[in-house]
């Protein structure tokens, strides 16, 4: 199969791009999509077949279930068994945007999208892209992140590409992503609201407009067998070992690339840009400023991918403190390095 980029002006959107890809929609095709988040694999959240296609696309394991991608609030109510009041009410202030919830379904959501669970996880994207093309597909769209199973999540085309290419027949190119970093997903479907997943809208920010929210325990204590089934996977990880250190300035970052380099490894750094400077031997990959974690999410999965491709042998990044933001990159950071990581 052939995949081609489709490029779309986020700021003139063309609507008949659009229509002419919503035929592989109606031939059950997955069809890449731009998010605020990252890039989405998008079929007929309705059709069984489709849906495998996904899977297929993927490599995704069977259990893993995926995201049904709304346009809007409309959509919502014959996904779900009811919408108690106080969702309602939360996803009319914080939707469209990058967060996911866990309801009950009801009859019409395929097994496969739920992977056999009671519940279903719904999304309603700020993407205008995303939010255009699921209204012209007129069904609610499965997508979870467009990357093979296990690597970095896509956060722009080329990226998407080069996981999906002969996969899939398009990929709707709507630029580098905002976000840069997946949905918080959130169980509604139990008080208190539980957040599974920790994303872009963090803990300390949802609990100002709900009291009764809490983090899944294993996101405190990771011997706890976690609720979101994608939580148990090795994923966001490159083919390179990697190695995060947390500190407050580059001293053990430095050591430990040194030691490294010593053995013979080429060492890459990704690394807060005030620090660059001292790292002249090494490849460096900026994070962006240490003081703006948002550029640091925005960055690190494409980052992650592009020291994966260079001729190194050992991948250093910087860490964070699991603090707001921080704990949602950390919750990747940890997996991308296979639970390598040193704070100090
Ligand atoms: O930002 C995002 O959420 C992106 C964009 C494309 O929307 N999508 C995404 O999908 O990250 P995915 O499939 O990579 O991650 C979905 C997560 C997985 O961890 C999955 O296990 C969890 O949501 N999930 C889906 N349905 C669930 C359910 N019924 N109960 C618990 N967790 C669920
Ligand atoms: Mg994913």
């Amino acid at each position: 199969m052939n995949t081609k980029i489709y490029k779309i002006n986020r700021k003139n959107i063309d609507i008949n791009t659009l229509y002419l890809l919503k035929k592989y929609i109606k031939e059950d095709l997955p069809v890449a999509i731009p998010t605020e988040t990252v890039y989405g694999l998008a079929a007929n959240g309705l059709s069984h077949k489709a849906c495998e296609k996904i899977f297929e696309a993927k490599n995704r394991p069977a259990d893993n279930p995926l995201i049904l991608h709304i346009s809007n609030m409309d959509d919502l109510f014959e996904l779900v068994e009811k919408v108690d009041a106080d969702v309602l009410e939360l996803l009319e202030k914080l939707w469209p945007g990058p967060l996911t919830v866990i309801m009950k379904k009801s009859e019409i959501i395929p097994d496969t999208v739920s992977a056999g669970l009671d519940t279903v996880a719904i999304r309603m994207p700020k993407d205008e892209i995303a939010r255009k093309f699921i209204e012209i597909c007129k069904t609610p769209l499965a997508a979870p992140s467009a990357n093979l199973s296990g690597s970095p999540s896509p956060t722009n085309a080329l990226d998407v590409l080069e996981d999906m290419e002969g996969r899939i027949p398009a990929i709707i190119d709507g630029g580098s992503c905002d976000i840069g970093i997946e949905s918080t997903v959130l169980d509604v479907s139990q008080r208190p609201f539980k957040i599974l997943r920790p994303g872009f809208y963090t803990y300390e920010y949802l609990k100002e407009f709900v009291s009764d929210i809490a983090l899944d325990e294993n996101l405190k204590d990771s011997t706890k067998a976690p609720k979101s089934p994608g939580q148990k996977y090795r994923h966001y990880a490159p083919v390179k070992p990697m190695e995060v250190i947390v500190e407050k300035d580059y001293c053990y970052i430095k050591k430990r690339a040194n030691e490294l380099s010593s053995e013979g490894k080429k060492v890459g750094l990704l690394i807060f840009e005030e620090f660059k400077d001292q790292f002249d031997e090494y490849q460096i990959f900026s994070l962006g400023k240490k003081c703006d974690i948002n550029q640091m999410s925005q960055r690190l999965f494409a980052l992650i991918r592009k020291a994966d491709h260079a001729n190194l042998d050992y991948i250093l990044c910087q860490g964070v403190s699991e603090r707001k933001l921080g704990l949602s990159i950390m919750n990747r950071l940890k997996k991308s390095a296979s639970g390598k990581v040193f704070i100090y």
